[in-house]
């Protein structure tokens, strides 16, 4: 059988009582160590606690060598250890689908994810639309497809949570290019990069989906003894310090709850601080309310160009 078991988002102890149990069972433990990681808690910490060995499974293993993994998982049984949920915006889908293929069957033991974890800021997971991910930009490399969900979503009045990017045994170019080997050293996207790569966006696409002004809530090393909310503008958190990682970020929805205003803004800092705040969410709503003109098609309109007209002007 094959175990897919969530970690929790911080103490090794952030494990269920089945989960251990089950842990306790198997005859190899695999950890997955590349979509997230543990705040509270680290490899030897995890050995300590399950009383067995554990094994890294970096992206390579997982994509190019499941075989490996479930390697007599048809006698015996193998446990694939996932921080945070095994289903929680991570893509260990595929390992199922191979599972199913060799025969294998498989259980998931779910656990807290920061998927639903982030309902903490108070915001409601009720009033949330699709979660993206934000890339580390280069130079000649801008992904920029989650503007279109961040767009739908405040079209429709509702948070967007973005998963800031985590760069984990990666190689140089040149390394990569001379077969060297050589990895560098973790990277953990912050909270002030992504704010800047998310100004650098709209200043390219120019189509209003957010500006300075946007409501936001960073949120840093959740479920951890040292987790921080920061309520504040999208703007304010280029020079905010979120510290160490991991960080999320929400781009509030413009048709926020006076309730979850009210749970934010103890988030947002000194009374100045709060005021601005709670502007920059009156102002935001005031744009959602405005009512979209209507657009009298012309003849040989197509309805996608209606559409995208329309899309505009409401924004
Ligand atoms: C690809 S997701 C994996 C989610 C994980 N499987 C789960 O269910 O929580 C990893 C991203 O989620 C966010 N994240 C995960 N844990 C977090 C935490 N404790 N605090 C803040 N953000 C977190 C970070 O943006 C991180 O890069």
């Amino acid at each position: 059988m094959l175990y897919l078991i969530g970690l929790g988002l911080s103490y090794e102890s952030d494990i269920t009582v089945r989960g251990l149990e089950t842990i306790r069972k198997c005859k190899r433990v695999y950890l997955e160590a590349y979509t997230s990681i543990l705040m509270a808690a680290d490899l030897p910490s995890l050995e300590k606690f399950y009383g067995c060995e554990v094994l890294l499974a970096d992206r390579e293993l997982v994509e190019s060598g499941s075989d490996e993994i479930l390697a007599g998982a048809d006698i015996d049984d193998i446990a694939f250890l996932v921080v945070g949920d095994p289903f929680g915006a991570t893509t260990h889908t595929d390992l199922v689908i191979r599972a199913r293929e060799l025969g294998v069957k498989y259980e998931a033991i779910h656990n807290a994810s920061v998927m639903n974890a982030v309902g903490a800021c108070g915001l409601q997971l009720y009033n949330f639309g699709q979660t993206v991910s934000l890339v580390f930009f280069t130079d000649s490399w801008k992904p920029d497809s989650f503007y279109d969900k961040v767009l739908e979503n405040r079209q429709l009045g509702l948070h967007t949570l973005l998963l800031l990017d985590i760069k984990v045994k990666e190689q140089s170019i040149e390394n990569m290019a001379r077969g060297r080997l050589i990895y560098e050293p973790p990277r953990y996207m912050s909270i002030e990069t992504a704010a800047e790569q998310l100004l650098e966006i709209e200043e390219i696409r120019q189509e209003k989906c957010y500006g300075d002004d946007t409501p936001c809530v960073a949120i840093s090393r959740l479920g951890s003894p040292k987790q921080t909310f920061k309520a504040a503008t999208l703007r304010d958190l280029v020079d905010y310090e979120s510290g160490e990682p991991l960080h999320s970020l929400i781009i509030l929805g413009n048709r926020v709850h006076e309730l979850e205003t009210d749970f934010l803004l103890e988030f947002a800092g000194d009374a100045a601080s709060k005021q601005k705040f709670a502007d920059a969410v009156t102002a935001d709503a005031e744009n959602f309310k405005k009512p979209a003109p209507y657009i009298t098609p012309a003849p040989g309109d197509d309805e996608d160009k209606i559409f995208d007209d329309f899309r505009r002007i409401r924004l």
